[in-house]
């Protein structure tokens, strides 16, 4: 079978040509001797439109076909200048392979995306998720391009983890023991040595605890890959399994870090826009008006730049317009961070220093005591998309640091000799892969850019 990409790639080798093609069908409609199918194949983001006649023996039974149905078409592809599209298959033969039954959900209208949320079997057959899912993999790709280009090490970190990286005890347990006859130690608690791996363990939040140690072998390092929050906010911007970009890097600093982030988020961007232009075309349409124009503008300007000092003194003279009020030391929330992105700079902008009580143990400590070399990325349309920071290469600052908030050395043990042998100044941040794909789509809940979701009271599929 051909695809409908490599009609569209490569036109004039196939008009005029006996092709064969094999799509579901989008819409179907026929006259007393002929009639029109428009199929889609997935592999391009247009469709194909199908002219068949009552000369084909089948003529009836494909007249009476579901939308959805599965078909394979032969036939000559024969240029159409008049249309929209700038080609049609005249049908010589066309075979059902599976036949779609009445109730097909996805009929000619348009479908809220709420409703869609609901079939997310069959959501990926519409234009606009055709479009997500292809600029989801599209920008996977970008992005392991983008650090393999420059020599970074791609580590797999693992999945079950038994530390509390990001400390805000928002993980899913891990446990094999059995719920209703839970094994107790003889202070009434739960016997964990009991369990699988002997004691308490959980779905990691990040990998960045792990990547640390690679990058104090390998330099410069990347993690891609799923983690996992108990966040209990139903929000659009938060779900409980997501997946996360992390790279870490030896001998930089805040800095550096900051320039790594900034270059990929242009040259993904960039990547994007090249290779998926008919589906940017159709975000720029029908979901965010604006968006390309925008995020051209991204990658040919510089990100602004500002401490969270600042950024609160410039927040607090609009204190009126939010509804959290926000002072020095509180963390921001995402109306302050729209805020600041959309109204203030209009543009991506980095935020830095951070108060230390806000921010994770392993930041390191500002001159001052009071901040950490922590830098959040915000963009317009979602707010923090990347959190990262200058780590505290430390021994004794991070163990006191760690004591302060009641954490055991012991259980970071492995963290703590990353300290001790050939420390190195080094940094590192996590890009949030499903909000950098609202970023790029223009999509407005996570819910969507994601193929099966999962948020709080939703598991389905
Ligand atoms: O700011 P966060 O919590 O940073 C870390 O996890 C660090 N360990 C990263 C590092 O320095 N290596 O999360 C990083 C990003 C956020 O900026 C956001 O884009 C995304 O992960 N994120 C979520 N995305 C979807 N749903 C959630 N519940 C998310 N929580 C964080
Ligand atoms: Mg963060």
């Amino acid at each position: 079978l051909l695809t409908i990409r490599e009609l569209y790639k490569d036109q004039e080798k196939y008009l005029d040509q006996e092709i064969t093609i094999g799509g579901w069908v989008r819409s179907i409609r026929d006259s007393k001797s002929f009639g029109f199918i428009v199929v889609n194949d997935g592999t391009y983001f247009q469709p194909l439109q199908v002219v068949y006649s009552d000369k084909l023996d089948n003529f009836a039974e494909i007249s009476k076909m579901n939308v959805g149905a599965a078909i394979i078409v032969k036939g000559t592809l024969v240029a159409t200048p008049q249309a929209k599209q700038p080609f049609e298959i005249q049908a010589e033969e066309v075979q059902i392979e599976g036949a779609s039954a009445p109730d097909y959900p996805l009929q000619k209208k348009r479908h809220s995306f709420e409703y869609l949320r609901t079939i997310s079997h069959l959501r990926p057959r519409t234009n606009t998720f055709q479009a997500v899912f292809r600029v989801r993999s599209l920008t996977a790709y970008a992005i392991h391009k983008f650090f393999q280009e420059r020599g970074f090490v791609y580590v797999h970190t693992p999945l079950i983890t038994a530390s509390d990286c990001e400390g805000a005890g928002e993980m899913f347990q891990v446990t094999t023991l059995d719920m209703d006859n839970v094994p107790k130690t003889d202070d009434g608690k739960v016997d964990y040595a009991q369990d699988f791996f002997g004691k308490q363990t959980s779905l990691t939040v990040s990998g960045q605890l792990n990547g640390e140690t690679y990058a104090q072998a390998f330099r410069n390092i990347y993690t891609f890959g799923p983690t996992f929050r108990a966040e209990n906010s139903n929000t659009t911007r938060h779900a409980a399994e997501f997946w996360m970009i992390e790279p870490e890097i030896a001998f930089a600093d805040l800095e550096d870090n900051m320039e790594l982030a900034e270059a990929m988020l242009k040259y993904v961007i960039t990547y994007v826009m090249e290779n998926a232009p008919e589906e940017m075309k159709f975000f720029n349409s029908f979901v965010d008006k604006g968006l390309i124009d925008r995020l051209e503008n991204v990658v040919s300007s510089d990100f602004a730049r500002v401490t969270y000092t600042e950024a609160v003194e410039m927040l607090e003279k609009h204190n009126d317009k939010f509804d959290y009020k926000v002072s020095w030391g509180v963390d921001l929330q995402t109306e302050h961070e729209r805020y600041l992105t959309e109204q203030v700079f209009k543009r991506p902008v980095f935020v830095t220093d951070y108060p230390k009580d806000i921010k994770a143990f392993y930041m390191k400590m500002n001159d001052d005591n009071k901040t950490v070399a922590a830098v959040d990325c915000l963009v317009p349309g979602i707010g923090e998309i990347i959190g990262g920071s200058q780590r505290e290469d430390d021994y004794e600052k991070l163990a006191a640091r760690m004591e302060e908030l009641g954490m055991k050395t012991e259980d970071y043990q492995f963290y703590m000799d990353l300290r001790k042998y050939g420390s190195t100044r080094h940094a590192g941040f996590g890009l949030g892969f499903e909000r950098c794909i609202m970023y790029l789509t223009g999509m407005s809940n996570i819910r969507d850019v994601i193929p099966f979701p999962r948020t709080v009271n939703n598991c389905e599929l």
